[in-house]
């Protein structure tokens, strides 16, 4: 029997390694019915480990798990899902090639007395439910044509909906913009309400304790600190997640930003009304030398398609690029790279090689761009351990295959390679999405080196805090064009969201 005392879901003693890596140490964690539990730690510290253990992804563990006071040991995800259980991951695990309505209900189509996929219904109900996530798009569109951070709100919707009673979200918010997760918020704490148990994983601290009613740290492995939300603090759980040096990266946090525009140095890279059809218009920006350009908007607000044309990935309709003064035509990226542009875009996977050593990883754009001559055996290496420790890569082993390595650390590696060689502007998408506050202090610094050593950084990004730490100016764009300019002023976030 189940019973008030007994909690819905508990781990007891829970251990996990890889080869030689201990990802969880004697974890005990309880989830209760009707709770929001958010779960945070930095990058590497065990959190998607433990919580694929729960949605039967990893199945080889010690300890203890039980549901409703029973022990169970589950041999799949399927198993867990068939216990009422659901995950989104923290890549992407939609089908590009389905449309929107089957990826909703991806293996559960609703299908009538025949076993026949009822498609009228399908489609209604997935119209629906994305409507309560505020979602907007038509269920019979190709899934892979849509912005990331919409692909990613439709994943979200699926296991939302799925009927699960335990719903577990891994960074479900890195490709959301503000508005996004507010609606996305108001769903959990509805089907909290209603007695589903959730977990949340998020790097952002502010977000976690607003929407949970439990907060748990991890650190190294270890569950370290739970605490009704309500009784514990940003500061606190900062400390617990990275111990010492917590004080200075509260410093970093705080709400009031002051812009400081950099000594006038000429325009790098310059656009002038430049517009796409159905992307963006009229964009007309200078970023210059020992800049940092914060682009700032909502999701769809064009800022992404603006930036893959600046790398030669999209082609402008009208207007011209100019660098260093000169126009400039950028047919493709070999073009754009020439020209001394670099980009690293929002999405990981689309440039990384996960069966692929970490060395290789972060020095691909060398290999391509400079005779392999110039790195001598040992070289690749040296310039990777480098990176990793510069970036505190974790695991620290340059041999390590990417694939092995927690979200955010891959992450960091997508960033390590631009560093060995940096170009003349350097293009970022979301640069720290999905890292740790340590991390993205780290990133922070290093692109202030870069800015510091001449180069003109432009950071595009839907997360006000990442512009707010990174810009020495900002534009905010919305709905595809530049609607105003942040500089040598104190901006927040409000302000902000309330320019977007
Ligand atoms: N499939 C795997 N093979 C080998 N090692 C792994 C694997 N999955 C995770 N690890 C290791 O286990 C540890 C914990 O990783 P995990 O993905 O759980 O971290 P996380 O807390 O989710 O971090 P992040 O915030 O970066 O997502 C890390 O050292 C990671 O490299
Ligand atoms: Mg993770």
């Amino acid at each position: 029997m189940e019973s008030d005392a007994t909690p819905l879901l508990e781990l007891v003693g829970v251990s996990k390694s890889f080869g030689g890596v201990e990802a969880l140490r004697d974890v005990s964690f309880t989830l209760r019915a009707g709770e929001i539990h958010g779960l945070v730690g930095e990058n590497g510290a065990g959190k998607s480990t433990m919580m694929k253990i729960i949605a039967g992804v990893h199945t080889d563990y010690a300890g203890t798990y039980r549901i409703g006071g029973a022990e169970v040991h589950f041999r799949s995800a399927r198993d867990a899902l068939a216990a009422g259980i659901a995950m989104v991951h923290q890549e992407l695990s939609i089908v590009p090639d389905l449309t929107v309505a089957e990826n909703v209900f991806l293996g559960k189509q609703p299908t009538n007395r025949l076993g026949i996929v009822h498609w009228r219904e399908m489609v209604r109900q997935a119209r629906e439910q994305l409507a309560s996530l505020g979602i907007d798009v038509d269920p019979n569109q190709r899934i892979g044509d849509l912005p990331i951070g919409l692909q990613q709100l439709i994943e979200i919707a699926r296991v939302l909906f799925s009927g699960a009673r335990i719903i577990i979200l891994d960074e479900p918010t890195s490709a959301l913009s503000p508005p996004e997760i507010e609606r996305l918020f108001a769903v959990l704490r509805r089907l909290r309400d209603g007695g589903r148990s959730i977990v949340f994983i998020s790097h952002f601290l502010d977000d976690v304790l607003r929407v949970s009613d439990t907060v748990t740290v991890f650190r190294n492995g270890r569950r370290v600190f739970t605490s009704p939300a309500s009784e514990t603090s940003k500061s606190v759980v900062i400390e617990r997640m990275i111990g010492a040096g917590h004080e200075e990266l509260e410093e970093s946090y705080t709400s009031d930003f002051r812009l400081e525009s950099r000594p006038d140095a000429p325009p790098v890279l310059e656009t002038v009304g430049l517009s796409l059809a159905r992307a963006y218009r009229d964009v007309s920006l200078q970023v210059h030398a020992g800049e940092v350009l914060g682009i700032y908007g909502f999701m769809g607000c064009g800022q992404v398609p603006l930036a893959r044309t600046l790398f030669g990935k999209l082609k402008p309709d009208r207007g011209a690029v100019r660098i260093g003064g000169s126009p400039i035509s950028l047919r493709n990226t070999s073009a754009a790279r020439r020209a001394g542009i670099a980009f690293v875009p929002e999405s990981r996977r689309s440039m990384l090689f996960h069966l692929e050593p970490v060395y290789k990883n972060t020095s691909i754009s060398i290999l391509d761009r400079i005779s392999s001559l110039w790195l001598k055996p040992g070289r690749e290496r040296q310039l990777a351990q480098m990176h990793v420790e510069r970036l505190r890569i974790r695991p620290p082993r340059v041999d390590a295959l990417l694939g092995s390595l927690s979200g955010g650390n891959q992450q960091k590696v997508a960033l390590a390679k631009w560093l060995s060689f940096p170009p003349k502007v350097l293009i970022l998408s979301e640069p720290t999405r999905g890292m740790d506050v340590g991390a993205k202090d780290e990133v922070a610094r290093i692109i202030r080196n870069l800015r510091d050593e001449g180069l003109a950084v432009v950071v595009v990004s839907t997360e006000p805090e990442t512009v707010l730490s990174l810009a020495d100016r900002i534009l905010i764009m919305k709905k595809g064009g530049i609607v105003r300019e942040f500089a040598n002023e104190v901006v927040s976030k409000d302000r902000l969201l309330e320019a977007a």
